[in-house]
């Protein structure tokens, strides 16, 4: 029985870490667990030029504690506003990675994202030519689509679509829920990948609505059926190098998540690899870990995965139940339970 592995120190290829006083929370947990993490966009206003981009980056940066070091890369908001001479100019900026396409109004801050997928042609025909990678909150959010399908949905009206006007160009799934989707990518050629998170690894939609509601495991995507949640956990540990780490942490308040309307979002970050780590043990596929946290990404998006290494051991830790978040409180996914592995310090 494995006790304790070493791997190089992962990537989060997705990662919400809201901006200022909440730097301090967000930022001290990243930089514990990844190497390199993909920040999202979704501030307000959303991060959507180049030069916002890098000074949010640097914001970021002044948020690493002294005894750590990180290396964030942002996604820039695709918008009405995007131009086919920013995608270029992205290609050409480093530590920018490339877009983040929300459907207007399908999630947290999305309020400025795309209605019509076909008016950006322009820009994929761009992000293409230049190989700048797309990622997509892949639901169809359309008031008559039911919220259990739609990721199956925007799946099949738009990405098929797209992957045909635009063989070549790089699209990363963000967040799957669905066997569908991990189907879809198993079909698809190798410029087609996908992120999954820790919390739909560990839940399925009983663990959101059932005798009980359970407003810290609500996220968008919602989690799905308990089949959908075996053919993640089988996905992220098949060894498949289009599945990578993303765990879409997302802080809100406590105030915002439990209320008559509460808002959508699980924070990870702090125990993410732990909680990636049990689910592969659990699974007796401790050995793909490491493709899967720390290489697959990077592999995708062609930069280097990290010289450093941590280590996990199987060590009961229990989470805690809450966490500072600038004046405020986070609840962290799975809060005040005990999970069998622990990051060695
Ligand atoms: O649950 C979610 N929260 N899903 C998302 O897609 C966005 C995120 C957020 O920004 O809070
Ligand atoms: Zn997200």
């Amino acid at each position: 029985m494995t006790n304790i592995i070493t791997i190089k120190k992962p990537t989060d290829c997705h990662i919400h870490l809201r901006d200022d006083a909440y730097l301090k929370r967000t930022v001290a947990d990243a930089a514990a667990q990844f190497n390199t993490i993909v920040v999202m966009p979704n501030l307000t206003p959303p991060i959507a030029a180049i030069e916002d981009a890098l000074s949010y980056r640097q914001r970021i940066l002044n948020a690493v504690p002294a005894t750590d070091k990180l290396n964030p890369l942002l996604n820039l908001y695709l918008h009405k506003g995007t131009t086919a001479t920013l995608v270029k100019d992205v290609a050409n900026t480093p530590y920018i990675l490339g877009f983040k396409l929300y459907p207007r109004g399908a999630t947290t801050n999305s309020d400025a994202g795309i209605d019509d997928i076909s008016q950006f042609y322009n820009i994929f025909a761009a992000m293409e030519k230049h190989n700048v990678p797309l990622m997509i909150h892949a639901e169809d959010n359309s008031p008559t689509t039911d919220i259990f399908d739609r990721e199956c949905f925007f799946i099949d009206k738009h990405i098929t679509k797209l992957h045909k006007a635009f063989p070549e160009l790089k699209i990363t799934l963000e967040h799957i829920t669905t066997k569908e989707a991990v189907e879809f990518i198993n079909e698809s050629p190798a410029n087609l990948a996908a992120t999954i998170t820790a919390h739909h690894l560990w839940i399925n939609r009983n663990d959101v609505i059932n005798t009980k509601i359970k407003p810290h495991n609500f996220c968008l995507p919602i989690a799905k059926r308990k089949e959908h949640q075996q053919a993640l956990i089988d996905a992220a540990t098949s060894g498949n190098s289009k599945f990578f780490l993303g765990t879409d942490s997302a802080p809100h308040t406590q105030e915002d998540k439990e209320t008559a309307c509460g808002c959508a979002g699980i924070y990870t970050a702090k125990n993410a690899i732990e909680l990636y780590a049990e689910i592969f043990d659990n699974k007796g596929a401790l050995s793909q870990l490491e493709g899967f946290a720390s290489i697959n990404g990077p592999h995708f998006y062609n930069f280097s995965p990290a010289n450093d290494t941590i280590e996990i051991t199987k060590r009961q830790q229990k989470i805690e139940d809450k966490l500072e978040f600038g004046a405020s409180i986070v609840v962290p996914f799975k809060s005040n339970e005990q999970i069998n592995w622990s990051l060695a310090s």
